[in-house]
């Protein structure tokens, strides 16, 4: 039998395979509660423009609310043959109120439908980003006001650098995550416009009041052209774009968990709630979870391309391609959503191991740029020549095998007589993060001041 929808000019019904091809309603189910929302609001207006009998709106209303609690409750059985969530919800909104539900697609289309709860579905989500980034913030302020003082290696190809302050660390991911978030707001009030009402791609002559719908969904205004309303889907395209470079972070963060938390490391103790064990090594705990995330990023990067790769070549309006736009935001979403989560775990529960920190920081090397500004402070120095003579010493104290702080004055003189005592006051890591007090520089008293800022700014 021919799909009772549109079947009209139709003798035959699809082939099974045709039918499997086709459907959507194994993953746009997700869509249910936005769909039957964009129809409540529809059937609405519709009476409110006299285009339906408000006696008949009236019982769309109800039956649409009956069928939502049929789906949230688990008792709705989903149709493949009926293809998708809207036509399976208005067939049941046909078995339980009969004609009236006939009159509900009344001038509106499943092109501006689907878009409409696109949108809703993906506007959910920003909101849901938005939640999730700021706990996670909210985590990393807390680390960094315990650890402003904390001293860290800071690193450039992952060689000592010059020492940090742990909090200062920390708050280098707030300020990347406090983007993420500003770019998702950005993305969210760009999509809030409603394309309900656009139907199929042109419009309609019924006397439709999409102000009062777009209205009703919290949408800021309908969209300005019914061709563009049913046909771009590059909100999705936002999201997934912000979600991937939000994503990025998540995995650089993740990937200096994972070396922190190693035994050549022992920066970090990650808790046993985020760790897994193995089933042969029993002194084994994994940052499974760190790892999971890094791996998760992938799978977000390459939902942003897909829908590229689906959207690139469609010529206007709506064409079929353009259902296979939900899995991937569904899933590029629900792992976003999740590597957040876990990640605001992770940064909670774990433990700095603060002398390892320490003992790490002064390793390497990593005050002689304090030694290199000494000389120019002290003895006047062009900065190039300062470089040269710490270049010098650094040499001398590999060869002896010690820390620059180990090297006698006078080992100091034979390489640069105007040498002073004095030169060991800036040979401490402590010193070292302590002086760095430049806007935006390590220095504990810096990072305490942006922690009350991001405390102040987070609530
Ligand atoms: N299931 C479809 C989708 O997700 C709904 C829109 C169908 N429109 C159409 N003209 N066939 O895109």
């Amino acid at each position: 039998t021919s799909n009772q929808m549109w079947g009209g000019r139709f003798a035959a019904g699809p082939d099974a395979i045709m039918e499997a091809i086709n459907a959507s309603i194994g993953f746009d189910k997700r869509l249910a509660a936005q769909d039957i929302a964009g129809s409540r609001a529809h059937a609405a207006m519709l009476a409110a423009t006299g285009i339906v009998d408000s006696n008949d709106v009236e019982a769309i209303r109800e039956g649409l609310l009956t069928v939502l609690s049929e789906i949230d409750e688990g008792r709705f059985v989903f149709s493949t043959a009926l293809e998708d969530i809207h036509m399976n919800v208005e067939a049941r909104l046909k078995d339980l109120i009969g004609a009236p539900a006939g009159r509900l697609h009344t001038a509106r289309s499943r092109n501006d439908q689907v878009a409409t709860d696109f949108r809703l579905w993906v506007r959910d989500q920003c909101d849901a980003a938005e939640e999730g980034l700021l706990a996670l913030m909210r985590a990393l302020v807390t680390q960094a006001e315990a650890g402003a003082d904390w001293v860290m290696p800071g690193f450039t190809h992952l060689q000592t650098a010059q020492p940090v302050t742990w909090g200062h660390h920390m708050l280098a991911y707030v300020e990347m995550f406090a983007r993420d978030l500003s770019r998702i707001r950005d993305a969210r009030a760009r999509m809030n416009e409603s394309p309900l009402g656009a139907a199929a791609l042109a419009g309609t002559g019924f006397p439709i009041d999409r102000h009062m719908t777009a209205d009703a969904l919290g949408f800021d205004r309908p969209m300005a052209n019914s061709l563009d309303a049913v046909s771009d889907r590059d909100f999705a395209l936002e999201f997934l774009s912000c979600a991937s470079i939000c994503a990025m972070h998540l995995s650089r963060f993740a990937e200096e968990l994972v070396i922190w938390s190693s035994a050549q490391f022992r920066f970090v103790t990650l808790s046993d709630r985020f760790s897994t064990g193995s089933s042969i090594m029993p002194q084994k705990k994994n940052p499974d979870a760190a790892e999971l995330i890094r791996a998760k990023v992938g799978r977000i990067f390459g939902a942003n391309v897909a829908l590229m790769m689906v959207m690139k070549g469609l010529p206007l309006a709506y064409s079929k391609d353009m259902q296979e736009d939900k899995e991937q935001v569904f899933d590029a979403a629900d792992n976003l959503m999740l590597a957040l989560a876990a990640m605001e775990g992770m940064v909670r529960d774990m433990a700095a191991n603060v002398p390892s920190l320490e003992r790490a920081a002064a390793s390497g090397f990593s005050t002689a740029t304090d030694l290199a500004d000494w000389l120019v402070r002290d003895t006047g120095l062009p900065f190039r020549d300062a470089h040269h003579v710490t270049g010098a010493l650094v040499a001398l104290a590999e060869k002896k095998g010690c820390d620059l702080p180990d090297l006698t004055l006078d080992e100091m003189k034979s390489v640069h007589e105007p040498i002073t005592e004095a030169v060991f006051g800036v040979l401490g890591v402590h010193n070292s993060v302590a002086s760095r007090t430049s806007f935006g520089g390590t220095a504990p008293a810096r990072v305490r001041e942006q922690v009350a800022r991001w405390k102040d700014t987070l609530g």
